[in-house]
């Protein structure tokens, strides 16, 4: 997969995709990532990307030329058309059914946008996507692509060993148990036993009736889409 971000702060993604799993993907030739300094494609002495908002208000607002011209190029110079996707707090809530679907891609074109906005003329001509991490304001969409490309990238093939991929579709919308490590006590708060027990079916039905308690309690809202098997009712059942 390649990946393409515009930016008129390519230094705040420089970090997230030089360090960790996504540095390890990249050198893998599993994705290659090109973060593109939108000035980049201004013309003029002030390489002026953005300017007042017609009509008044505050803020500036991106310019439409730049813009185009980046996307443009960008398009032409590719093998395939890039689906090309703005951060924005108005866009679609980013999740990981989003994820998943952008991961099966081959060409993504990340623009990120500054809070006060962007041309509207960018978003009906240039946008085939917009995209929100959450319910939130952040200065840019800087941090809100680092988050899009590491959710997106995790999902390729090749990047999980296939056994962890399996587990997190088959968890489906739960929340994951509790985990531990060593030491089996520490500071007088002991691992629950059956962990240690060495009995593999008692540990998978002890992980799925703590993930089942622990989604209905804190997330109602993914519990009410799970699908529970009989087994899952009887689990729950164990409780009263
Ligand atoms: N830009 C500013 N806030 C944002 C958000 N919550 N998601 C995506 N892009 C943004």
């Amino acid at each position: 997969m390649k990946i393409e971000i515009l930016t008129i702060f390519p230094g705040m993604l420089e970090s997230p995709f030089r360090e960790s799993m996504i540095r390890r993907a990249m050198d893998r030739g599993l994705v290659e990532i090109e973060v593109i300094d939108l000035r980049s494609f201004t013309t003029g002495r002030h390489r002026q990307v953005d300017d007042a908002p017609y009509g008044g208000g505050r803020g500036m607002i991106f310019k439409p030329e730049p813009l185009f011209r980046a996307v443009e190029s960008l398009q032409e110079r590719g093998e395939s058309r890039a689906r090309v996707i703005l951060l924005t707090p108005q866009g679609r809530t980013f999740n990981q059914e989003m994820a998943r679907e952008l991961s099966r891609e081959k060409r993504l074109l990340l623009i990120c946008g500054r809070y006060e906005g962007v041309d509207e003329r960018v978003r009906e001509a240039l946008v085939d996507d917009e995209i929100s991490i959450g319910d939130y304001i952040l200065t840019g969409g800087e941090l809100a692509a680092a988050v899009v490309v590491d959710a997106v990238v995790r999902l390729l093939p090749g990047f999980l060993d296939e056994e962890s991929v399996t587990e997190e579709s088959f968890s489906g919308s739960l929340l994951e148990y509790p985990q531990y490590t060593r030491p089996p006590v520490f500071r007088g708060m002991a691992v629950p036993p059956v962990l240690l027990s060495g009995d593999h079916a008692a540990i998978a039905r002890w992980r799925r009736k703590q993930a089942l308690l622990r989604t209905r309690e804190r997330r109602p809202d993914l519990f009410a889409k799970a699908v529970l098997t009989p087994e899952d009712r009887r689990l729950l059942e164990e409780e009263l």
